[in-house]
This record gives C-alpha cells, sequence and structure tokens, in this order.
C-alpha cells in the first residue's frame, strides 16, 4: 500500500496551477504526496481537461446546483476518497467554517498576492492584480497558506515575490505572478505539508 499522503485539487477555471501539481509530480518535486482527484465546481473548466489528459479522477460538484447541500457533498467525496491534503488552485468559492474545521490543518490555499495585502473577501484572479497595479506597489508575489474560516487568514506556509514592471497591466503581471512565484512555491509546499503529515 502507498504510503503518500493522498491528494484533491479543486479548481473552478483555467487549472494552471494543478497543471504546475502534475507537472511536479512527474518530475520529482512532489514525491510524498499524489493526486487522486481533481473536484470543480464548473464543468466547463478547463482544468477537467487537464486531470483526463493525466489519467487523474475529475469530478463536477456544482454550488449553483447543489445550493445547501453543496458542502456535504463535497465532504462526502474527499471522505469517500480518503483525501489526506485539499489543495484550492483556483478554487472559487469560499467554504464555511464547518468545512474548513472539519479538514483542519488539512486545506492549503495559493493566493496571487503577498498576504496580508490585497486578500480577503472580493479579491480573486485579475481583481487581485487590479488592485495591487492600482495601490501603486512596486513588489507583489503569491502566497500559499493553510485555510480557516477568515478568507486567506490561515497560517502561512510560503511565500514568493515579483517585481511590478512599469509598463505591467493586471494579465501582464497576472502571467508572471504565476510563471514566476505560484507555479513554483505551491508544488514546493504541498510537497512539505505531504512529508509531515506522512513523516
Ligand atoms: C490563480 O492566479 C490563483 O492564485 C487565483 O486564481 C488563479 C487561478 O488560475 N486564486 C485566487 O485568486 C484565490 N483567491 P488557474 O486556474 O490557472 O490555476
Amino acid at each position: 500500500m502507498s504510503n503518500k499522503a493522498k491528494i484533491a485539487v479543486l479548481v473552478s477555471g483555467g487549472g494552471t496551477n494543478l497543471q504546475a501539481l502534475i507537472d511536479a509530480q512527474h518530475s520529482g518535486i512532489i514525491s510524498s504526496g499524489e493526486i487522486k482527484l481533481v473536484v470543480s465546481n464548473n464543468e466547463g473548466a478547463y482544468a477537467l481537461e487537464r486531470a483526463k489528459k493525466a489519467n487523474i479522477t475529475a469530478v463536477v460538484c456544482n454550488k449553483k446546483v447543489l445550493g445547501s447541500e453543496f458542502e456535504d457533498t463535497l465532504i462526502n467525496i474527499l471522505e469517500e476518497n480518503e483525501i489526506d491534503i485539499i489543495v484550492l488552485a483556483g478554487f472559487m468559492c469560499i467554504l464555511s467554517e464547518k468545512f474548513t474545521s472539519h479538514f483542519a490543518n488539512r486545506i492549503i490555499n495559493v493566493h496571487p498576492s503577498l498576504i496580508p495585502s490585497f486578500c480577503g473577501k472580493g479579491f480573486y484572479g485579475l481583481h487581485v492584480h487590479e488592485a495591487a497595479l492600482s495601490y501603486g506597489v512596486k513588489v507583489t508575489g503569491a502566497t500559499v497558506h493553510f485555510v480557516n474560516e477568515i478568507p486567506d487568514g490561515g497560517k502561512i506556509i510560503m511565500q514568493k515575490a515579483v517585481y511590478i514592471k512599469e509598463d505591467d497591466t493586471p494579465e501582464t503581471l497576472q502571467r508572471r505572478v504565476m510563471e514566476e512565484a505560484e507555479w513554483k512555491i505551491l508544488p514546493m509546499a504541498v510537497e512539505k505539508v505531504s512529508k509531515e503529515i506522512k513523516g
């Protein structure tokens, strides 16, 4: 029997962070854990194609369709698959305290800024980079942290800084923060937590 941490990746969109995790598993950066499951809250997410191509079981759990049953359904899916670590990789749903305490210290999120800047309710995706540019900060980056009941408020696991350029747009900045920070620190943080759980 494998002694690797069983990882579920929760997604909503393009899934480039999921791809970084899949690639890290193939290259050996992630060796203490294994991606067992991808869950999308959006049936049109390209992340589902990425899972399929990598032969990873993928399911849709749609908040709009499931309504008040959403979190219980998600908990059941994760428990049936005996998941140890839940990675939120561009998962655009806020999870309740009931959910986060059920999996305390087992949920990891990647956020595209240096927390505590540009985070919390309303700060997601491109909006984060728009806010950083409109504030005029010269350095931004990405943060990987544990998830608790406070949006983007859990313990920080890893951060990486990215310099802002004079001619950056939200789109160019988003891409550079992904390339230089998110796709690097998310796999490293997932390996670190997998190792700690299984160690
Ligand atoms: C990523 O930049 C991720 O950090 C961000 O959404 C993007 C998803 O891209 N997440 C948040 O803003 C969460 N607050 P992806 O689907 O290509 O990984």
